[in-house]
């Protein structure tokens, strides 16, 4: 084992990986990563949508079941990917002639059947994922906005709800972990929902960071939803490197993975801070930002990198 789990439970926080079906079932040391470094889950594609329902009324649970056990055979908690998304739709759902009553009986259902399903085991749910558009501030012209309009947040929040009263609910977004239009949007958002009681209880900052640009004033972000009540998370860390990556660039990225684990310490209501992925053989980004790499705390032959020792650093201070 290794002291990062006792170091984060001590703080009352859980670090969090995103985990790949095929490698936790094929891959013992993969496997062993997980166990020995995090003390929670979330599974990086098995419970899109896409995958859980790829026909319509036709549910596969294998993937989501085998992370879901993996954790309970491994104490860990899970953070459930997510339900609502404009990316990995099956055909039927984005391809579909909805009008709004028909779209909206889909959703009540895809969310009531899955979040049922998991009651008791998926702590927090991801129900809204990227509301906004990718560079600015209007609400996505996503399929829920353009047959049910903007309502249909709140109202995915209340089956949600309703479906698991103790799961905590959040709304997960990229682009605002530092002041700005798009940061101001979301939480315009959010605190309207708010405002009007509806059910969320989290907001996650995804915090794909680019390497030398990593924001400062990620902990002041993150304070403007806990002075609402809400709790947050850093759902989908990775720091990206630009290729070729030299030890230099590692430690700053040891100390980029520090500060970011000591934001989230600093804020009273920060309890989770997951990264995207458990080595950079298996991360998304070479494949996504070509000429990128390294973006994880674990290296392509399963190696710690600097960036694990600077969160160990950070969650040793007390
Ligand atoms: O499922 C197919 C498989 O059948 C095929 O053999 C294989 C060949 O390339 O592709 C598989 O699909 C891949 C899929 O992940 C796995 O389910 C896609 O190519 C790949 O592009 C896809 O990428 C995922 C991406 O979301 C999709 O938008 C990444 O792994 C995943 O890390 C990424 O995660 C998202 C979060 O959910 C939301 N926030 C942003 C984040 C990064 O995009």
């Amino acid at each position: 084992g290794h002291r990062l789990p006792a170091l984060a439970r001590s703080h009352g926080i859980d670090l969090g990986v995103a985990v790949a079906v095929d490698p936790l079932d094929r891959d013992r040391r993969y496997r062993g990563l997980v166990e020995d470094h995090y003390t929670s889950v979330t599974a990086e594609n098995t419970m899109k949508w896409e995958h859980v329902q790829p026909e319509r009324g036709e549910y596969d649970w294998s993937g989501p079941d085998a992370v879901v056990d993996f954790a309970a055979d491994n104490g860990l908690g899970v953070r459930g990917h997510t339900m609502l998304w404009h990316n990995q739709q099956p055909a039927w759902l984005a391809e579909g002639d909805w009008d709004a009553e028909e779209l909206s009986a889909v959703v009540h259902e895809h969310v009531t059947t899955v979040m049922e399903r998991y009651r008791g085991r998926i702590g927090a749910w991801d129900v809204i994922n990227e509301p906004l558009e990718d560079g600015g501030p209007q609400m996505r012209r996503n399929l829920w906005y353009e047959v049910l309009g903007p309502d249909y947040i709140a109202r995915t929040l209340y089956s949600a709800h309703a479906a698991d009263p103790d799961a905590a609910l959040y709304i997960n977004e990229f682009g605002i972990e530092s002041a700005g239009p798009k940061a101001d949007a979301l939480y315009d958002l959010v605190a309207g929902l708010v405002e009007r009681g509806v059910p969320v209880h989290g907001v996650g900052f995804q915090s794909h960071f680019v390497h030398g640009n990593v924001p400062d004033d990620l902990a002041e972000q993150m304070r403007r939803y806990t002075d609402l009540g809400l709790e947050v998370a850093v759902s989908e860390l990775d720091v990206r490197v630009d290729a070729p990556v030299t030890d230099e660039d590692l430690r700053e990225q040891r100390q980029e993975y520090h500060d970011v684990l000591a934001a989230c310490l600093e804020v009273e209501g920060c309890v989770n801070v997951t990264v995207w992925g458990v080595t950079d053989a298996h991360s998304w980004i070479p494949e996504w930002f070509p000429g990128t790499d390294a973006a994880l705390p674990f290296d392509t032959a399963y190696r710690p990198k600097p960036a694990l020792s600077g969160m160990v650093d950070a969650l040793s201070r007390r």
